[in-house]
């Protein structure tokens, strides 16, 4: 009923960072950043190349990617909105591109400042333009389970804006609890529909845990064939164009939960905690996963 095997995407330097109200200095991120790399994780998006005005706390997008401590075996991604972005990403010498729109016209207007159809172009545009660079591309779509403007948000308009990034020819979908609003059951009812269309290996499920639904939607995940998961060390995060969101699974409570299960990810967890403990003293208040808080007492 489970998988043997689960990849957790570390998503904490970006979308952990980008909603962080206390500042983090670049030698920081860098040395966090090197420290993840070291846990066995395999994939950890380092930052964004947005407009800096829009999120100014990874306005040092550049530098840290300049200066991370590459590990075989590790992709380094980055956030990157449009043909501008990339060619910052490019010129940093990340190794995936993510590119990002929202299920929801709302959300999507105000976190990228368009209409959803005059989103799609620009996107296609960066797709092409990275591939043509050698670069693996991930697509993630937001508010698929809730939008903070709009409420709820059909899965036929997920599955349209979905099949428009797969058309572009992303390498993998995220989709996106960006307020975390779902329950298990609206995720098995949306899965049921979304395995029918697009194969499970290139599907991972990005969970935030704003009303604590997040394991519980991973576990429904997880028995419906999904094996990839976007998490956040000491579930740090957020998405500032989204009132009342709060931060991403915990990638400490996560792994604990699947080593439970008897599922490997490939993540020491000593290491790991060495992780969440160097964050949480830089952020400086006990951070919200559960686990972190049974070794920092
Ligand atoms: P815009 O103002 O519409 O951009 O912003 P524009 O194309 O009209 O250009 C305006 C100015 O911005 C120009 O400069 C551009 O050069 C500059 P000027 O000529 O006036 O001096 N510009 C840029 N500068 C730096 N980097 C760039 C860039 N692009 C244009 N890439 C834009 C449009 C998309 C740039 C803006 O809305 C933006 O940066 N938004 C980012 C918002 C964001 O990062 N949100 C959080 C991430 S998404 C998320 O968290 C959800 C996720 O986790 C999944 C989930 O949880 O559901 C992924
Ligand atoms: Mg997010």
């Amino acid at each position: 009923k489970w998988p043997k095997q689960v990849t957790i995407k570390e998503v904490g330097p970006r979308d952990g960072l980008q909603n962080e109200k206390t500042a983090i200095s670049t030698e920081d991120k860098i040395a966090w950043i090197n420290q993840l790399s070291k846990t066995g994780l395999t994939y950890i998006e380092i930052t964004s190349f947005v407009h800096p005005k829009w999120i100014p706390q990874l306005s040092d997008a550049f530098e840290v990617a300049m200066r991370i401590e590459r590990a075989p075996g590790v992709t380094y991604a980055a956030l990157v909105p449009n043909q501008k972005g990339l060619e910052k990403a490019l010129a940093a010498q990340v190794d995936e591109v993510a590119v990002f729109m929202s299920a929801s016209e709302t959300h999507n207007r105000k976190n990228i400042n368009k209409s959803i159809e005059e989103t799609f172009p620009v996107l296609e545009e960066v797709v092409r333009a990275a591939k043509q660079e050698g670069k693996t591309v991930r697509g993630y779509v937001s508010t698929v389970f809730g939008c903070p403007y709009e409420g709820n948000v059909s899965v036929e308009q997920v599955i349209r804006v979905s099949e428009r990034l797969f058309d572009m020819g992303i390498d993998e979908l995220s989709l996106g609890d960006t307020i975390g609003v779902a329950t298990p059951k609206q995720v098995q009812e949306l899965l049921e529909i979304v395995l029918k269309r697009f194969p499970k290996e290139k599907l991972a499920m990005h969970f935030h845990d704003t009303r604590g639904t997040a394991l519980a939607n991973i576990l429904i995940s997880l028995e419906m064939g999904i094996t990839t998961f976007d998490s956040s060390l000491g579930g740090l995060g957020g998405c500032p164009y989204a009132p009342g969101a709060s931060g991403n699974v915990a990638t400490d409570d996560l792994v604990y939960m699947l080593h439970g299960m008897d599922i490997a990810t490939g993540i020491d967890v000593g290491r790991l905690m060495e992780a969440a403990l160097f964050i949480q003293e830089k952020i400086g208040r006990p951070l919200s996963s559960r686990y972190l808080q049974t070794i920092s007492m």
